[in-house]
């Protein structure tokens, strides 16, 4: 729900991103990537490759800790993320994930008729005990002696609409054929889908804030290929149906929820309706007109090209203003947390990633008071 002025914070050495989600007033704005451990960075890849492959090292608490902790290293960012993928949920499922090196993400077992869709069913969360692991790991080398954070841990799951396009399509997709398929010939079977994927999407989410995420993020990376009405209907109906069972605070403590939708900028204000505290945005929207339309219904996640980290150090530096000056000057009341609009590229030079993070913490200190 809203946020609530007296929203307890867990102790921690750096609330900017907590306090931003909540629409309490910060001293700059927070700052982290969307696929912040990753290939882009060396140190990443030589721990996979001790892992040997990428489910080796999801599945490893200890270096999935490591590999979550290595930006934090390097940049000063505002939050962790927790080190892990979306197709975890479907694997534990039982449809057999397998990243081919290369080639992205493919499952054993697809779900494309009435047999596949009877057996699916919400998974053991004893299959997932692996991230629930790796974000008791975290959390404890994030807290110092006295029991204070550095900055807060986020927990994520894909929407369930998002997971069911890897479910049916088997992979990733160009054109989402053979998911639309379904949901335009068998819509029945595409709700009992949906639902299922709610209910373990809830569960998961759940889980991972008892084990200790400070934040919870759903991305429907793939709700913006919907046409307007199958949107509302397959995507974000099951993305209400997850937040209205997510735990609002841990231990007394406030749990923020955030909505990404790549593509979603049309249907911002129907997202900004659904319960969530935060909607993350891609880069196709101004961030100033969007703040106009949601008001103070929620603060905003976003919203830099990614492909933005490719040009010139002065030219990155301009592009970060650019976005803090599209979302203004901050009010009591105004959220701003700076991220891409998708997930940052492999190819990207590290040394842009400083440029950018020194950017948005020294400009937006100018955008208040
Ligand atoms: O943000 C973070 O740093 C946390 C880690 C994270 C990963 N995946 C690690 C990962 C998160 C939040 C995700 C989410 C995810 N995974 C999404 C939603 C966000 C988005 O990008 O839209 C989706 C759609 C996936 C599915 C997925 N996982 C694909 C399509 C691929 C292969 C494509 C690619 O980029 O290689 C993955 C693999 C994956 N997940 C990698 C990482 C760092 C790269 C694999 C590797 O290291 O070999």
């Amino acid at each position: 729900m809203n946020a609530h002025p007296a929203a307890p914070l867990p102790p921690l050495h750096n609330d900017r991103f907590l306090r931003a989600c909540l629409r309490l007033p910060t001293d700059c704005t927070p700052v982290w990537l969307m696929r912040q451990a990753g290939r882009y960075l060396p140190e990443y890849r030589a721990t996979r490759d001790q892992a040997g492959s990428f489910m080796g090292l999801a599945t490893n608490p200890e270096l999935a800790c490591e590999v979550t902790m290595q930006p934090l290293r390097r940049y000063d960012l505002d939050a962790a993320i927790l080190f892990s993928d979306i197709l975890t949920v479907p694997d534990a499922m039982g449809l057999g994930l397998s990243f081919a090196a290369g080639e992205g993400p493919k499952f054993a077992h697809v779900v494309r008729d009435e047999a596949a869709v009877a057996k699916l069913a919400v998974p053991d969360m004893d299959k997932l005990r692996y991230v629930f692991d790796a974000v008791r790991t975290i959390r404890r080398e994030l807290t110092d002696a006295n029991g204070v954070g550095k900055v807060p841990l986020i927990g994520f799951s894909g929407s369930p609409w998002t997971l069911a396009c890897y479910m049916v399509e088997g992979g990733g997709s160009d054109d989402y054929r053979l998911v639309k398929t379904l949901m335009y010939q068998r819509p029945d079977l595409m709700h009992r889908i949906l639902e299922v994927n709610a209910d373990a999407v809830a569960l998961y989410l759940n889980t991972q804030i008892e084990a200790g995420a400070q934040a919870a993020m759903i991305f429907d990376s793939w709700g913006g290929v919907l046409a307007d009405g199958a949107f509302q209907q397959f995507s974000l109906a099951y993305t209400r149906r997850v937040l209205t069972q997510l735990k609002q605070s841990h231990n007394g403590v406030r749990i923020p929820h955030i909505v990404f939708t790549k593509g979603g900028g049309l249907w911002l204000s129907e997202i900004a309706d659904t319960g969530c505290d935060v909607v993350g945005l891609d880069w196709t929207m101004n961030l100033g007109k969007a703040r106009e339309m949601v008001g103070d219904r929620v603060a905003l996640q976003g919203n830099l090209d990614p492909n933005v980290l490719f040009a010139k150090p002065e030219q990155v530096e301009a592009e970060v203003i650019r976005t803090l000056d599209a979302f203004g000057r901050h009010d009591a009341r105004s959220g701003h947390i700076f991220n891409l609009g998708h997930g940052i590229s492999q190819f990207t030079p590290p040394e842009s990633v400083s440029v950018l993070v020194d950017t948005v913490h020294r400009h937006s200190r100018t955008l208040r008071g």
